[in-house]
C-alpha cells in the first residue's frame, strides 16, 4: 500500500506506529521500501555515513538531488522525504522555498524536511503554501553542531525543555505533516507527542514517539566510526561485507575465482581461426 503524508497524519488517530531508514541510493532504496517502511528519509547523514565527511555541514543541494533521484527511482510505496541541506533554506524564505521546489521535481521526493524550530516558521508556511508537505526536526538538529557545541542530547534544562515544545507547536503551527525529534529525553518526548496532533517521529527520543527513524548504516553495524546510545544494530553486515571482500581477495589470489561456472565460451570452429 502507498504511503502518503495522510497515512502519516492518520497514524496519530488510528495508533499505528510509523517506520523510517535512511537511504541514499538506488538498491537499498528497494530493499528498504521492500521491508515494508512507511518513509524512506534521503538525510544529510549521507555526508557522514556515504561521502566520510565529519559532519553534515558541507552537504549541497546538488549532493542531496543526486541521491535523492537515485533513491526516489528505487522506491515504490514508502513515502520519500529529503533533507534540505545547510544553507539551503536558512538564507531566505525565497531560498527555502525555490530549494524545496528542486528536491520535488528534480529529485522526485514527495517531502522535504529541515531542521529547526520557531525561528523557521515562516520557511515552514511558505513552502507548504507552495503545496510541498513539510517534515520539522527538533533536539539535536545537526546542522547547528557548531551552536551547540557537539553532538549532545537536548532539552534537559527547563527552558531548553519549554522551548522544544514551543517549536514542536510552531511548527505544528505552520504546516509541517510530522516532526523529528533527535537526541530528547524520552520523557520530554512523550510530552511533546501528546502536546501536538501531528506525529513525532523519534530519533534518540524513547518509545512514545508516535513513530521511529534510523539511520541504516547503524542498523546493519556499517558505520563504524561511533555508535550513537539510541542505536540497535540488528545485523552485523559490515563484517559479513569484511570477511566476503577478503575471501574474494583470496579466491583471487588462488585461481579459485573465477571457476568455469563464471565464464563465457567461444566455439572450437572460431577458436582454432585465432591462433
Ligand atoms: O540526516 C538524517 O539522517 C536525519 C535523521 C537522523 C533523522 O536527519
Amino acid at each position: 500500500m502507498k504511503n502518503t503524508v495522510t497515512t502519516f497524519k492518520d497514524s496519530k488517530n488510528n495508533g499505528n506506529k510509523l517506520t523510517m531508514l535512511t537511504s541514499y541510493d538506488y538498491s537499498t532504496a528497494k530493499l528498504i521500501d521492500s521491508a515494508g517502511v512507511n518513509g524512506i528519509l534521503v538525510g544529510d547523514s549521507l555526508g557522514m555515513v556515504c561521502l566520510g565527511y565529519e559532519d553534515t555541514l558541507s552537504v549541497t543541494m546538488d549532493d542531496m538531488l543526486h541521491h535523492c533521484k537515485a533513491v526516489t527511482r528505487g522506491n515504490k510505496n514508502s513515502l520519500v522525504v529529503c533533507d534540505m541541506p545547510f544553507m539551503s533554506y536558512q538564507t531566505s524564505v525565497y531560498d527555502a522555498v525555490c530549494n524545496a521546489g528542486r528536491l520535488i521535481k528534480e529529485g522526485k521526493a514527495h517531502a522535504i524536511k529541515l531542521e529547526g524550530g520557531s525561528e523557521f516558521s515562516e520557511h515552514v508556511k511558505a513552502i507548504v503554501k507552495a503545496s510541498i508537505p513539510v517534515m520539522g526536526h527538533i533536539g539535536l538538529t545537526p546542522q547547528s553542531i557548531n551552536s551547540f557545541g557537539g553532538f549532545k542530547v537536548q532539552g534537559k534544562s527547563e527552558a531548553a525543555a519549554k522551548k522544544l515544545i514551543e517549536d514542536a507547536l510552531a511548527l505544528e503551527e505552520a504546516g509541517a505533516f510530522a516532526i523529528v525529534l533527535e537526541c530528547v529525553p524520552a520523557k520530554l518526548a512523550e510530552i511533546i507527542t501528546k502536546k501536538i496532533s501531528i506525529p513525532t517521529i523519534g530519533i534518540g527520543a524513547g518509545k512514545e514517539c508516535d513513530g521511529q527513524i534510523l539511520v541504516y548504516q547503524d542498523l546493519l553495524a556499517l558505520f563504524s566510526d561511533f555508535k550513537p546510545k539510541f542505536v540497535k544494530q540488528y545485523a552485523n553486515i559490515g563484517d559479513q561485507m569484511k570477511l566476503a571482500f577478503s575471501q574474494y581477495i583470496d579466491e583471487v589470489n588462488d585461481g579459485v575465482f573465477p571457476s568455469a561456472e563464471h565464464e563465457f565460451t567461444i566455439s572450437d570452429d572460431v577458436l582454432e581461426k585465432l591462433y
